[in-house]
């Protein structure tokens, strides 16, 4: 699917046209971007947007400001080129959706893409015309603050939903109306960060980074993104932003990429405390080298390329094939041909729907005992307990600059809505969730004494993940699995809903919860999602895209891991007491916590139940560039209409690399009636099932293959065939 169009005759001429006129110093200006746009303009930034210092702002003005400085670009400066406003619209921009790891465990690349061009539109109307997102670092480690910002473990998956992302911002043509350039970002293997801590250093084995890494930049590179952005971290040593090995050999090589690439904000001197860059000349030249289109926000570019140049150190070339992609990214934008921004309303109702939309889907029953939900509407006095009940802020989660809180609906105005005030009782019992004071305990409990059942809204507030904001501890923070504690004393039925922006750890408090929901930070219509899911006018659906450890000292856990030489069983879940000799058996496991996960990847309850039968393959044997389909027939056979998430994993038994036990290769969420079967198809090449070989050659190898038609990672149907 090219979404964008191809370099094309007519704009490339007119880039080359325009170069020939350009000055180095208007050449140099094209690559600098600027944070620097206050409001009002300053008569400095007027003068340097006419001299054409800067080709780009991000993050800066006031839509009137940007409308003031472009037209200032247009009709004062030299050659008349647009300026290009970029900004972090990274779910949402007044609509706010959940954070794109709640997105991701919609598994619903369609609505997730109208979440995109709804966010683009509104974007758009504003005078932005590029947001850098999507943000596509896998990562398998929680305590990493930008898990919220990216789309799971799993690089099929997150694949899949960053193309959908990509075209939902970009449309069919950039130039449409509401378009605007997506960057995906942050390439790559920022998601590997060690211990999980933030900008730290990423060693990545080629093996690994080609298999895991890599796939969905490679997906958006294929797709036709605009723009990437390398990432802060040095990879196996190499800083990424000049890093010729993903920059130039895979990136422009091998992927033959045509978009423009932009640096991390002032990632560019950071080569220096890097260590890999001695000063900021060196810098500059390092990263022009490795193909660095533009700067963002530092201005090493401006301040030593020109000199480069003139000395001979940087080939004029190198120059001009930067702004060539830049021009281009301006003239398939249509910005030479300024028209003006379509006013579009921003919280349109049907932007609105989405939004509640996507928060429903994305939201994960984790437990359901009893089948204590959906409660009921009719009867019965709610207590409505925790920091995450009424909190909008917390609720937009981590990225959400342009997203205000009078725009969001919580959980308590939700339920209050539903319920009516009489039915409702509200205690924080924390002021925040960070909160060690017990003092609004009592009153929390006193609602509780009076209430039929108690619903917990727990979680993190929005400032503990994103950018900056890694946790060493997965636990809910403060004083929360105290106040769980208490509450718990009253035996009466706790219902906990949990908002935070990763996987938690909280095996005590949902082992005192009869039910547990997984909001994520779920946006502007967070509180109406989770009003109908927990009363039953919507049915959970969603499914875990990253796994849910039990304690932080698993991570790094995830599903597609080796088997190992020694893998461990369920028979080695929970050790004996006493001290028999060897009593705990030698294979790969802890002495002191279950080797499972607290919740898996893909995992996820509805108020339906699903019967999966019927397993089929269409041949025992497939030939190499064949083709075959695995197929299952799935029942709801439960009383509701209900989506369920059916996954498809493939393991290969033996081959020149040890094969993850399980690998994600396809997925299909379906709708279906009470009673309905569907028979769900998915077809499998030969090419589905490469992997990179000792080499670093994308090789099928002929093999015996297992393969499951499954509700989730650890569950399904199992099957074989043949691989000649
Ligand atoms: C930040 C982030 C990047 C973001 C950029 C502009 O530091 O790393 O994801 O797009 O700066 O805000």
């Amino acid at each position: 699917m090219v979404l964008q169009a191809a370099p094309s005759g007519n704009i490339e001429a007119r880039i080359t046209s325009l170069l020939a006129r350009m000055t180095l110093d208007e050449k140099i200006g094209q690559m600098s971007q600027s944070t620097s746009m206050k409001t009002p303009l300053s008569e400095q930034i007027k003068s340097e947007i006419r001299s054409g210092r800067w080709g780009s702002f991000l993050n800066a003005g006031s839509p009137q400001d940007r409308a003031e400085a472009q037209r200032i670009a247009l009709k004062e400066s030299r050659l008349g080129i647009p300026l290009l406003f970029g900004r972090d619209v990274i779910h949402g921009y007044r609509t706010i959706f959940p954070i794109p790891l709640g997105q991701s465990a919609s598994w619903d690349p369609d609505l997730i893409e109208q979440a995109a061009r709804i966010a683009a539109h509104e974007a758009f109307a504003d005078g932005i015309r590029w947001t850098f997102a999507p943000m596509i670092d896998i990562t398998r480690d929680p305590r990493w603050g930008r898990v919220a910002e990216g789309l799971g473990e799993d690089p099929y998956l997150a694949s899949r939903l960053a193309v959908a992302m990509i075209h939902g911002f970009q449309s069919d043509s950039l130039s449409s109306t509401g378009a605007i350039a997506a960057c995906v970002k942050h390439y790559v293997g920022y998601g590997a960060a060690e211990a999980g801590r933030e900008y730290n250093s990423a060693w990545i084995p080629e093996g690994q980074l080609r298999e895991v890494y890599l796939p969905p930049f490679q997906a958006a590179s294929d797709a036709g993104v605009a723009t990437l952005m390398p990432g802060f971290n040095a990879l196996n040593g190499v800083p990424a932003t000049g890093n010729l090995f993903i920059l130039r050999k895979i990136l422009r090589g091998e992927w033959n990429f045509k978009g423009m690439v932009v640096s991390d904000y002032t990632a560019i001197p950071e080569m220096i405390q890097h260590g890999y860059a001695a000063n900021t000349t060196d810098a500059a030249r390092k990263a022009l080298l490795a193909g660095v289109d533009m700067e963002m926000v530092s201005t090493t570019y401006f301040d030593h390329l020109k000199t480069l140049v003139e000395k001979g150190v940087v080939d004029r070339r190198a120059i001009d094939a930067a702004v060539r992609n830049i021009l281009r990214l301006k003239f398939q934008l249509g910005l030479f041909d300024q028209s003006p921004p379509v006013l579009v309303e921003p919280l349109a109702p049907e932007a609105l729907e989405i939004a509640k939309r996507l928060a429903t889907e994305s939201m994960v029953l984790l437990k359901n005992d009893a089948h204590l939900l959906p409660l009921s509407k009719s009867n019965g006095k709610i207590a409505i307990i925790g920091p995450l009940a009424d909190s909008p802020v917390d609720q937009m989660g981590t990225w959400a600059m342009d997203g205000r809180a009078s725009d969001v609906q919580t959980p308590l105005a939700a339920l209050r809505e539903k319920l009516g005030d009489a039915r409702v009782l509200y205690s924080p019992g924390l002021k925040n969730s960070r909160d060690l004071s017990r003092d609004g305990f009592k009153d929390a409990l006193q609602k509780a004494r009076m209430a039929d059942v108690i619903l917990l809204f727990l979680g993190e507030e929005q400032i503990l993940s994103g950018e900056a904001h890694s946790r060493a501890f997965l636990d809910l923070p403060g004083a929360q699995e105290a106040l769980v504690n208490e509450i718990a004393k009253l035996g009466r039925p706790i219902v906990t809903v949990v908002l935070a922006g990763r996987p938690l750890t909280f095996h005590e408090t949902a082992a005192k919860s009869k039910a547990i929901l997984f909001g994520w930070h779920p946006g502007t219509m967070g509180g109406p999602a989770i009003a109908d899911l927990l009363f039953g006018d919507a049915v959970p659906s969603g499914k875990l895209t990253i796994t849910f450890p039990r304690t932080v000292g698993q991570v790094p856990i995830y599903y597609a891991q080796l088997p190992t030489g020694r893998p461990a069983s369920s028979s080695d879940l929970g050790i004996p007491l006493g001290n028999p000799v060897n009593p705990v058996g030698y294979t790969s496991k802890y002495v002191d916590v279950d080797f499972t996960p607290e919740f898996p990847f893909g995992y996820g309850l509805s108020y339906s139940d699903f019967k999966y039968s019927n397993l089929r393959v269409s041949a025992p044997r497939l030939r190499m560039g064949g083709l075959l389909t695995l197929a299952a027939d799935v029942t709801n056979t439960g009383a509701v209409a209900a989506d369920e998430i059916v996954q498809l994993y493939v393991h290969e038994d033996v081959a020149s690399v040890s094969r993850p036990i399980r690998q994600l290769k396809g997925a299909r969420r379906l709708h279906l009636r009470p009673g309905e079967t569907v028979n769900v198809q998915f077809p499998v090449t030969t090419k589905d099932l490469a992997f990179y070989n000792q080499k670093m050659q994308l090789v099928t190898e002929p093999g015996t293959f297992h393969f499951w038609i499954a509700p989730d990672s650890v569950r399904g149907m199992e099957g074989k065939f043949i691989v000649e």
